[in-house]
């Protein structure tokens, strides 16, 4: 009987060692140490055995069993084990930025048109300038005509920051005080561009973005008329969505250009998208930077990248543009 005993067992503990799944070696626990295994049989049988048998009998079952259990748990820690490596595996995420031999990304929507856009303006002759996002007060309202008190300044709802006196520092509100910069610095004749990110503290919706991206045009010269605003502004049209499209002018209202106009784009089904304002740069603005309203004169406008960019890819929440989600960053 010892023999059979230890024969099942040896038999047993090597079908437990090759269990490939934990579904497996849960059924081999049932069938092996379970009441209606060949083993608990024994228990029964003992009963015809003298004294001495029985201890004999029950000991060497007893250490069968404990061996198996033993065997069982240790199978199903290292079974436990290869199935977390598994999932650990199958859930891996790469975050090294450059995938070898795979496709290493693309750059985001955004800066995709603001490249396009440079390239059209870089071929016309422009340069692309730059300025900070964090703006002092000058630069971004003064500079550009908005009186101390005039309502224009609450147009544009403004994040200010911690730093000067109160309300000096601000986060850019729009590209236009790159305007300023560049005439500071520079003599005309001007030909510029001016992409950037601008803040306003508004709340966000499909249409609006508290964060964005504008692209600034100025020019100074002499001579330099509202035809020639017009013309630039249809040109660029043109170029980035195609020659299906036209544009228009709105008469408006900025410190900063006067006469201001807003203007819009006619896509090829003939609707209407409100991109952005323009105008003559105002004379006080041009001798706010040393340039002689006299001598020359000069256009601006600005305009939604964002909403340009969307408008051309068919995107209709503008928020998707803020969007980590590889999903939607992969279609473009
Ligand atoms: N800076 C204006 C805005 O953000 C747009 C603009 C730019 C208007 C240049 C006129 C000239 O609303």
């Amino acid at each position: 009987m010892i023999d059979d005993i230890r024969r099942i067992a040896a038999d047993a503990s090597d079908r437990i060692a090759a269990a490939a799944t934990l579904d497996e070696l849960g059924g081999l626990d049932r069938e092996l140490l379970g009441k209606t295994s060949e083993l608990s049989g024994f228990k029964r049988r003992m009963g015809e055995l003298d004294h001495e048998g029985k201890r004999e009998v029950g000991s060497a079952l007893n250490a069968a069993q404990e061996s198996l259990r033993f065997a069982v748990a240790s199978r199903r820690d290292q079974l436990a084990a290869v199935a977390r490596r598994e999932q650990a595996e199958a859930e891996r995420l790469d975050l090294t930025e450059v995938r070898a031999g795979r496709d290493a990304g693309h750059l985001h929507l955004v800066t995709q048109a603001i490249e396009e856009l440079e390239d059209v303006f870089v071929g016309l002759g422009f340069t692309v300038a730059e300025g900070p996002e964090v703006e002092d007060d000058w630069h971004n309202f003064t500079a550009l005509n908005f009186g101390q008190y005039h309502p224009a300044r609450d147009m544009q709802d403004t994040f200010f920051v911690g730093l000067g006196g109160p309300r000096e520092v601000v986060m850019r509100t729009h590209t236009s005080p790159v305007q300023i910069r560049v005439m500071e610095s520079q003599k005309p004749p001007i030909y510029s561009v001016m992409p950037g990110r601008v803040y306003r503290n508004e709340a966000t919706d499909a249409t609006h973005l508290a964060v964005f991206h504008q692209l600034e045009c100025l020019v100074v010269d002499r001579g330099i008329t509202f035809g020639h605003l017009a013309g630039t502004i249809d040109m660029f049209t043109k170029a980035y969505f195609g020659p299906g499209w036209t544009s228009r002018l709105r008469p408006s209202y900025f410190p900063f250009t006067e006469p201001s106009a807003e203007f819009d784009l006619q896509r090829p089904d003939g609707s209407w998208l409100e991109l952005g304002g323009c105008g003559m740069v105002h004379p006080n603005v041009l001798a706010n930077c040393g340039i002689d309203p006299e001598e020359f004169s000069g256009f601006a406008f600005g305009f939604g990248l964002d909403r340009l960019a969307a408008t051309k890819h068919g995107v209709t929440d503008l928020r998707e543009l803020a969007s980590t989600d590889v999903r939607f960053l992969e279609q473009f």
